[in-house]
């Protein structure tokens, strides 16, 4: 049987809190049919949470971060910990984005730290993998993502795997248009799946939820979600708009 889908939606750097607010109660309104058949979540800026948890209140939208810091407190100018997240009610959260290692020096450790972090203050992360053009390219897809799995995941128990979310985005799918076939996504899906059942056995690989990200829309989602070894989607661009992301999620919940 496949797993609940789970969709969510990454504003990255986009939407202020009143903008955040009008999109938020949009999007719950366009979603007043919606069967209930998969989890959806925003993650706003840090500075627009609230707002956006307001909006989404009596919703099914959960809303979280986008990052969080791995020390409980101290000298870490510009970051935030996983109990202040905790206390403003924040549930989930992303780490490691590709734009993360790439631009803000994030590694396979400091994902791994963020990711333990944020699991001892019971909040769900959303763990980001994947390779880049050129590592596609040069025949280091596997031993990338590999890497990435095998010292971002270190420490990580059985039980708590199956409390988080692992978000598989091709870096060259990110933001560009292009898209992974679903042949090509369901064929990573399964070698990442195949990488976590060598490290906690299959019964548990088969519970991991593996969302694919990478220029995800609503003419696309259906195919790529009716894979296998897919069991949802973190959205950049087609999230911001109500319209666009209330026809995804309802596209990828008529499939269930
Ligand atoms: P995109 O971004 O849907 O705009 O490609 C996905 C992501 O970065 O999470």
């Amino acid at each position: 049987m496949k797993r609940r889908l789970f969709i969510a939606g990454n504003w990255k750097l986009n939407k202020t809190a009143a903008e955040t607010t009008e999109t938020v109660a949009d999007l719950k309104a366009k979603l007043a049919d919606f069967n209930g058949s998969l989890d959806v979540a925003l993650f706003p800026p840090f500075l627009s949470i609230a707002a956006g948890q307001a909006a989404a209140a009596g919703s099914p939208i959960g809303i979280g971060a986008q990052n969080v810091h791995f020390a409980e407190s101290g000298a870490y100018t510009g970051e935030l910990s996983a109990a202040m997240l905790k206390e403003a009610g924040i549930e989930l959260v992303i780490i490691g984005h590709s734009e993360r290692r790439q631009y803000f020096g994030e590694t396979n450790e400091t994902v791994n730290l963020r990711t333990k972090a944020a699991l001892a203050a019971g909040i769900k992360p959303f763990v980001c993998i994947g390779e880049t053009l050129e590592e596609r390219e040069g025949g280091n897809m596997e031993s990338v993502l590999k890497a990435q799995i095998v010292e971002g995941f270190a420490d990580i128990t059985a039980e708590q795997m199956t409390n988080l979310v692992v978000a598989y985005e091709p870096v060259w799918a990110i933001g560009t248009g292009v898209t992974a076939s679903p042949e090509q996504a369901q064929d990573t899906h399964a070698y990442i799946r195949s990488e976590f059942a060598a490290l906690y056995g299959q019964e548990v690989a088969d519970k991991v939820i593996i969302q694919y990200g990478g220029s995800v829309k609503p003419a696309n989602v259906a195919e790529l979600m009716s894979c296998e070894d897919i069991d949802g989607a973190l959205v950049g661009g087609a999230s911001l708009k109500a319209d666009d992301f209330s026809a995804l999620i309802l596209n990828a919940a008529a499939l269930s």
